[in-house]
């Protein structure tokens, strides 16, 4: 048997390009915004953002939160003790909203899944899995709060993390440092310690589910992965009626793509080297046309060694990734514990001679955006500032600070760049009054914004900005100053 869930609501966004004509760049733009403001715990809906950035009118916008209501945002029935805020967010399977908990008065998040069960034996099992879940507390883990049913919705209170989910991250960022990756990777490795202590399993380990409290990883969805039972009692991953597996495969082990029932650790230390090969080589593990094909290539081929995409990453990293990866487990880390003894080996070697190592942004604490000058400061303001993803300085990125600011290879640019393939004064950005624009200085090489010359552009926050070798990235970041530097 299979769940029929309820259609969930479109999201937004979605809306908002179909029925208001709302480009996807400044969609993109307006994302951004979002997930960068997350960073410093402040949260500001999707719609809101679209109408102070001019490119959506209050009343149009009313008009696609209702037609939101239409197709069944509020399919939620009134949960006792909970009032509802506002969505967060929407997964495959559930919506997620921001509640307060009446009764104690604080606000939870809460997963609310609405479910067509008549046998009820998928969600008992639900219920199950996530009330054990429960019983952990941990720092790295999202606190479980508290479960229930009301008719056919199942929801999951959880503590409220005001901070992006790493998927958010990457989506602005395409990678991190590896000092930042390794960072990551260890609070999850440490979460997964304490799993293995309880012997439990997550088993949907995934850049969604890794939540971003400050400095803090949280792991959320714990427990939450729906294995399901088939006619004849043996566990399934979730399909649809047409086979397909529900959720993104690009972290899932070969052997729960194989539905191996015995499935252990091993699997999350899989889905955790992963994360670890996305977050520093801005990559996915795998590709392929179709889920199919990425599961055949999962199963049959080594993964590329990261090192071809990324050929300054350490050894170190590049040996824990490729031994979380192995498709056999046996041939894998074991353990928890001794990925995080290597983990924090390959840390500590960065982290001890970070002068030798330019790429290096982030801090040892592990805040992304604040480049290495600016970590001590408490996040507040979010400034532009263009990110280098690849070229000599991939991964630094600059605050604009400035209402003009030029990038050459000349010393005396604001941004100064040597590589050979700029010009003296390359381009300039330029804030006018909202908005950014870019013009080329009359350079020998040119410049493009999203692979097309131009000569001058208006640039949204995502867009690429690419000289020959050297690419950047236009984003959004918190709290920095920008002086006049060398690359
Ligand atoms: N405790 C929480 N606090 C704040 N935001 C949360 C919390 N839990 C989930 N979210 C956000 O809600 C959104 C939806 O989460 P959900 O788990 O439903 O989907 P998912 O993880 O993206 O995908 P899938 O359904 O495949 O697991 C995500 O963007 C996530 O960042
Ligand atoms: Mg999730």
């Amino acid at each position: 048997m299979s769940y029929n869930r309820k259609k969930l609501a479109p999201r937004l966004g979605e809306l908002a390009k179909k029925m208001a004509g709302v480009s996807a760049r400044d969609l993109k733009e307006c994302v951004q915004l979002q997930v960068a403001l997350k960073r410093t715990g402040r949260f500001k809906m999707l719609g809101g953002l679209l109408i102070e950035r001019g490119y959506l009118e209050q009343e149009k916008l009313d008009e696609l939160l209702e037609e939101q209501r239409n197709q069944g945002i509020y399919d939620v029935p009134e949960i006792p003790d909970y009032t509802i805020k506002h969505r967060i967010g929407a997964g495959g399977m559930a919506q997620v909203f921001l509640a307060n908990q009446v009764k104690v008065n604080r606000d939870v998040a809460l997963k609310i899944v609405t479910w067509e069960d008549p046998e009820g034996k998928d969600v008992a099992r639900f219920l199950r899995e996530a009330k054990s879940a429960a019983k952990l507390n941990h720092p790295n883990f999202v606190q479980a709060i508290d479960f229930g049913q009301v008719n056919e919705t199942y929801f999951f209170a959880m503590e409220y993390i005001a901070g992006p989910n790493l998927q958010e991250i990457l989506n602005l960022y395409n990678r991190l440092s590896e000092v930042m990756s390794l960072n990551i990777a260890n609070q999850v490795a440490t979460a997964l310690c304490r799993l293995e202590e309880e012997d439990l399993i997550h088993r949907d380990l995934k850049p969604t589910n890794i939540l971003l409290d400050g400095d803090t990883v949280k792991v959320c969805d714990l427990g939450l992965a729906r294995p399901v039972f088939k006619e004849d009692g043996e566990e399934d991953f979730m399909l649809t009626e047409q086979g397909a597996i529900l959720g993104t495969p690009d972290y899932l082990s070969p052997e729960q793509a194989r539905s191996l029932k015995d499935i252990d650790i091993r699997a999350d230390l899989y889905a955790l080297g992963g994360m670890l090969y996305r977050m520093v080589t801005g990559k996915l593990p795998y590709r392929g046309e179709s889920p199919t094909s990425l599961i055949y290539r999962k199963l049959y081929e080594p993964v590329v060694p990261p090192k071809v995409h990324m050929p300054d990453l350490s050894d170190g990293t590049a040996f824990l990734i490729e031994k979380l990866m192995e498709r056999k487990r046996e041939n894998r880390f074991q353990t928890a514990k001794e990925v995080l003894s290597e983990g924090r080996a390959c840390l500590n070697q960065l982290t001890s001679d970070t002068k030798t190592h330019l790429e290096i942004i982030g801090s040892e604490t592990g805040s992304v955006l604040e480049s290495p000058e600016t970590r001590t400061r408490a996040p507040s303001e979010l400034r532009p500032a263009l990110l280098f993803i690849s070229g000599a300085a991939a991964g630094r990125h600059f605050p604009l600070t400035r209402d003009e600011t030029i990038v050459g290879r000349q010393s005396s640019c604001n941004l100064c760049i040597r590589e050979p393939w700029f010009s003296r004064r390359h381009f300039a950005i330029r804030r006018r009054d909202d908005t950014w624009q870019l013009s080329d200085l009359g350079s020998r090489n040119g410049v493009k914004v999203n692979g097309k010359t131009v000569d001058k552009a208006r640039i949204h926050y995502g867009d690429e900005i690419e000289v020959k070798d050297t690419k950047m990235m236009f984003v959004l970041e918190v709290d920095s100053t920008g002086e006049t530097r060398s690359v």
